[in-house]
């Protein structure tokens, strides 16, 4: 497109308070100068609620827009410049195979709550509803999971199995309760075959899905800038692989990355696991007072999707576009599931 920036920001003041932008951290700098709110997963959910707009449109990948289209107001319309934008975790979950795993863990009586990472459909956070679970964020985690526990036997965990043993670890439960399910093929499909006795003196059931992008951080990398740089602080995400997460300085959501390097003394080198752009950002914002360097250069093809043409594209069309839609029977449970997570972290 000829200027797509120019095309956004006349669009962006024409339509005034009927339109807002919504952007995740991974976005790339072109993007989020068009935004009018920037977050991470958590505070992106949050803000949805207070939002006036007629038009909400979502810069980052489909379960954001969907859980923005659960959490919207009526009459409100949600689209997505990228509605190709997968997530490549969220969909290593069927709304099929957890209802199995739910139903074979709970045969022998035992109270199983589930607890999805918002990374997720909004098929998979209804049937997390249904069964009395809830939502959780790389920013909430430990309090979602604690919420998990006090309601049931146990708590299946899906679909991050990092960022299950990540914070079962924080919040210390002993390794010897946690289990990692096992995948299986069914006529060549992946899927899951779960049996109560799998689950047997077990608090924690993990699914085995994971981050393309943050499971390929190696604790051989850090390792290396330990021996090389051991001033030098690490920060990660904990989507990471535990060895990475326990070996680093500090562990949190993206919006704890950005205060993580704030709040570094002068003068300091911070390296950080996590997607390129938003590592790239913090290094440009904190040029002239430390230096913030990739642990590995990793990015996520996804939130790439979204450039400035697509956006204006979008914006060009907001009238005649089809905003994103899930169906009622969805979005109730899925609301229920994610109203229990804003209402544990108000
Ligand atoms: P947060 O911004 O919530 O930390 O999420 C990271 C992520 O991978 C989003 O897809
Ligand atoms: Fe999904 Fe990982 Fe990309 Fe986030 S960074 S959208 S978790 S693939």
């Amino acid at each position: 497109m000829q200027d797509a920036a120019k095309t956004i920001e006349d669009i962006r003041k024409a339509m005034g308070s009927r339109l807002a932008i919504l952007g995740h951290h991974y976005q790339s700098d072109e993007v989020l100068a068009h935004v009018d709110i920037t977050g991470d997963s958590l505070e992106l959910a949050r803000r949805i609620e207070g939002l006036e707009a007629e038009h909400i449109v979502f810069c980052g990948v489909w379960f954001m827009a969907e859980s923005a289209a659960i959490l919207r107001r009526k009459g409100q319309k949600i689209h997505i410049p990228a509605p190709d934008a997968a997530c490549p975790m969220a969909d290593m979950a069927r709304p099929e195979a957890l209802n199995v795993a739910l139903e074979n863990l709970s045969a022998s009586g035992k109270k199983i709550i589930p607890l999805t990472y918002v990374n997720s459909s909004a098929e998979i956070k209804a049937v997390v509803g249904r069964w009395g679970g809830t939502v959780c964020t790389s920013a909430n985690a430990k309090t979602m999971l604690r919420w998990a526990r006090e309601r049931g036997d146990a708590v299946l965990f899906l679909p991050d199995k990092h960022l299950a043993v990540n914070t079962a670890t924080a919040i210390g439960i002993p390794e010897e309760e946690r289990h990692i399910l096992n995948p299986g093929l069914i006529d060549g499909e992946p899927s899951l075959y779960v049996s109560s006795e799998e689950a047997e003196g077990k608090s924690l059931l993990i699914w085995p899905g994971y981050c393309p992008i943050h499971d390929e951080f190696t604790i051989k990398s850090l390792e290396t800038i330990r021996r090389e740089d051991p001033e030098a602080l690490v920060v990660v995400h904990p989507e990471c692989p535990p060895d990475v997460t326990e070996a680093a300085d500090a562990n949190g959501s993206t919006s704890f990355i950005i205060n993580y390097v704030k709040n570094a003394p002068e003068g300091s080198t911070i390296y950080v696991a996590t997607e390129a752009n938003l590592v790239n950002r913090l290094a440009e914002r904190h040029r002239d007072e430390k230096t913030v360097k990739v642990l590995e250069t990793r990015v996520c093809d996804d939130m790439a999707k979204t450039t400035t043409d697509k956006l204006a594209e979008q914006l060009l069309s907001l009238d005649k576009a089809e905003p994103v839609e899930v169906a009622e029977e969805i979005a109730k449970p899925a609301r229920k599931a994610l109203e229990r997570m804003l209402k544990a972290c108000a």
